[in-house]
């Protein structure tokens, strides 16, 4: 396959990418390294990097001419500034708008794209049916949420993978590696009274093979474990993980009004439509995440491409 990744040096785009590469696949990253790392897209045989924007329609446009996908992955969103409604809009509206026109015109066997289940809003019913309305409230959820529209109504080959939390190599936002910072660090920490799915990166990757098979069923399906855990077990895991004593104590609080309580989506479909379930369990998906600490650090970059050159 020639693969072309939108934020292919973001956490996502680059587990793929060191997935795919030693499969002999030829990979293009597109990425402005606004949250993504230069370090994790070394120059190796096989990957070219193109450093710009998905909002730029024209280099979005000449890295097609040049590169001639037969699949795209669209990993790149924009997300880390709540209040930058326009950066958003940009690169999860327009710059999918690009991806999706151009990946149209060069006919691509598949193109893939990770969607947020912040696109449910709060949803009325948990685990979280694939098909329950879209009811964003943030600039990121609203922004993701056309843009996964507008591919959608592409009448391109697609696959839209909703995702809540996906763990593995060089994740660094969320409980996880804040608990594990602040705790080593001999921090306090304090638990929101929320409920979270977690998914080990070797699931998440074993859905986006199946997805990209060209035979397999095009459409949107929730990736998930479909089991919600508290930020309190993850917290209790951790301490554990460190060997601290169990802190009973530790302080719950309610979850912001820019927050959602309960996220899980619902993966039933996605098992009866592609035969995928998860198959790490929550114990053994925080135990890996913490012994990639261990190894690397929580904000340390550390590329295994990178490692091998
Ligand atoms: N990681 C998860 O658990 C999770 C959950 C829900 C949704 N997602 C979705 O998965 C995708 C990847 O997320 P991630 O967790 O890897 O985040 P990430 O921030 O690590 O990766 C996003 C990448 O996109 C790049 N980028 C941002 N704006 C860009 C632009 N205008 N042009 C080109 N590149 C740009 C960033 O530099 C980064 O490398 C996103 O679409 C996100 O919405 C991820």
């Amino acid at each position: 396959m020639r693969i072309l990744i939108t934020g292919g040096a973001g956490c996502l785009g680059s587990n793929v990418i060191e997935h795919w590469l030693p499969q002999g696949h030829d990979i293009l990253v597109i990425d402005n390294f606004a949250t993504g790392k230069r370090e994790v897209v070394p120059p190796v045989n096989g990957l070219t990097l193109t450093e710009g924007s998905v909002a730029d329609r024209d280099l979005v446009s000449r890295t097609f001419d040049a590169f001639q996908p037969t699949h795209v992955v669209h990993s790149a969103a924009a997300y880390k500034d709540p209040a930058d409604w326009r950066e958003d809009a940009a690169t999860n509206v327009a710059g999918t708008i690009n991806v999706v026109e151009a990946a149209r015109a060069h006919q691509v066997s598949r193109i893939l794209n990770f969607q947020t289940v912040l696109c449910y809003g709060r949803p009325e019913t948990v685990p979280i049916p694939v098909d329950h309305p879209l009811r964003p409230f943030t600039s990121y959820g609203i922004s993701k949420v056309a843009g996964e529209r507008y591919l959608a109504m592409s009448g391109l080959p697609f696959a839209s993978l909703r995702l809540a939390n996906v763990t593995g190599p060089r994740l660094a936002i969320g409980p996880i590696p804040t608990f594990y910072k602040r705790l080593k660090a001999g921090q306090g920490c304090f638990c929101t009274d929320a409920q979270r799915d977690f998914l080990d990166m070797s699931d998440f990757l074993a859905a986006v093979d199946l997805v990209m098979k060209d035979d397999a069923p095009a459409g949107i399906f929730n990736v998930s474990s479909g089991e919600g855990h508290s930020i309190r077990d993850v917290y209790d895991a951790v301490r554990s993980h460190l060997g601290l004593p169990a802190d009973p104590d530790v302080k719950v609080v309610p979850v912001g009004d820019d927050d959602v309580p309960a996220v899980v989506p619902d993966p039933s479909l996605t098992r009866s439509r592609l035969g995928w379930s998860a198959k790490v369990s929550f114990a053994e998906t925080i135990k890996r995440m913490l012994s990639w600490y261990d190894a690397h650090g929580v904000s340390d970059v550390y590329s295994h491409l990178a490692a091998k050159n």
